[in-house]
């Protein structure tokens, strides 16, 4: 099956052509038109612009997509593509060229939650999973526990009360002056920073339970900061470094005591925030440590932040579950919750 996906749910203009043969995915092409040029110099995403980014963008993505791959209309099985959560108007851009092309092409369409898309970019290089499943999705708006007992069956087991930690990490950039997206800028400055320099609080670590806070954090990097008569590049790369291993240590700790009290067979990392080096290198670690025979997986670099391979793989498992939806009703869902 040739699946076209598309995904516009905030600032990447995404579309991929991926094929699933036989349990596998094989990715086609893979084509991203990146906004964050446009977002830099208003410290983060304006609705208004990616909308209409998106707009200039999608026919040249698809046009380079279809290129890529090599691939004519009628090779293509099903059109999948991203109804929510993100930004209504961006969301409607990739919805009505996905209704569009489904219409005219006489394919099946499936609206694709984001989330699930996260979470299933581990499968693009581990179709063959053991349930139950955890997945640590951390994004630029989402930090939650999920457990997956199977597919589409997802229990919800704790998430941030207030900021996602990927917007911890774009807040505490612009408190820095590092350029948005703050993950990357900070992963960058806490290089040649101390993790131990500052003592910042890890909050909710010790909780029962498994939700996160990370708005206190963030607010204890802007107090420390506000203290300071100026920072110094050295005290601005140990700040980062300082808040990044906080982050990290909440992350880590969270993830393992729920992998071992539900006796999970897989530990899935996914999302944007999947991309940081250090928590991908210590969440590695302390699942080997302390769940040796579990499934750890993280998604290639490329699969961590928006992209629409993610989404063809999702949509396949949707639309085997679910069946194709009526392109004649398919709308944006921005305030879409996978649980
Ligand atoms: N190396 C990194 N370290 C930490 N955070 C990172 C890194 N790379 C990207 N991020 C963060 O990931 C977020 C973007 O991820 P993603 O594209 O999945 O979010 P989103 O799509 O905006 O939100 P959501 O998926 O919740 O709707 C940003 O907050 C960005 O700062
Ligand atoms: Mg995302």
């Amino acid at each position: 099956m040739r699946i076209l996906s598309i995904e516009t749910s905030c600032d990447e203009t995404a579309i991929s052509v991926v094929d699933a043969l036989r349990g596998k995915f094989v990715v086609r092409s893979h084509i991203i038109s990146s906004q964050i040029p446009k977002h830099v110099k208003y410290g983060g995403v304006v609705p208004e612009v990616a909308a209409r980014e998106h707009v200039k963008n999608i026919i040249p993505t698809l046009y380079y997509a279809l290129k890529k791959s090599k691939t004519k209309p009628k090779q293509i099985d099903l059109i999948a593509v991203t109804r929510g959560p993100g930004l209504m108007t961006s969301l409607a851009v990739g919805i009505q060229t996905a209704v569009g092309l489904a219409f005219g092409w006489k394919k099946p369409l499936v609206g694709v939650n984001h989330m699930e898309g996260h979470i299933y970019s581990n499968w693009v290089e581990h179709p063959t999973t053991k349930f139950p499943a955890l997945h640590l999705v951390v994004s630029g708006g989402h930090t939650e526990l999920v457990l997956m007992t199977g597919h589409g069956k997802y229990r919800l087991l704790g998430k941030t009360r207030d900021d996602a930690a990927g917007e911890a990490f774009d807040k505490v950039a612009k408190i820095l002056n590092l350029p948005y997206p703050g993950g990357p800028s900070i992963q960058r400055a806490a290089e040649k920073g101390n993790p131990q320099a500052v003592d910042f609080p890890r909050p909710m670590m010790n909780a029962q339970g498994f939700e996160f806070s990370f708005a206190g954090l963030k607010t204890s990097v802007l107090y420390h900061v506000q203290k300071m008569k100026r920072v110094t590049p050295r005290q601005r790369a140990d700040i980062a470094a300082s808040f990044q291993q906080a982050v990290v240590d909440v992350l880590v700790a969270k993830t393992v005591r729920a992998a071992t009290q539900y006796r999970v067979k897989s530990v899935f990392l996914a999302g944007g925030v999947a991309a940081n080096k250090p928590l991908r290198e210590q969440l590695a670690k302390a699942i080997k440590k302390e769940l040796p025979r579990a499934l750890f997986t993280i998604p290639p670099f490329k699969l961590c932040t928006d992209n629409a391979t993610m989404i063809a793989v999702a949509g396949y498992f949707r639309y085997r579950r679910n069946g194709a939806d009526n392109w004649q009703t398919l709308d944006a869902d921005p305030n879409w919750e996978l649980v």
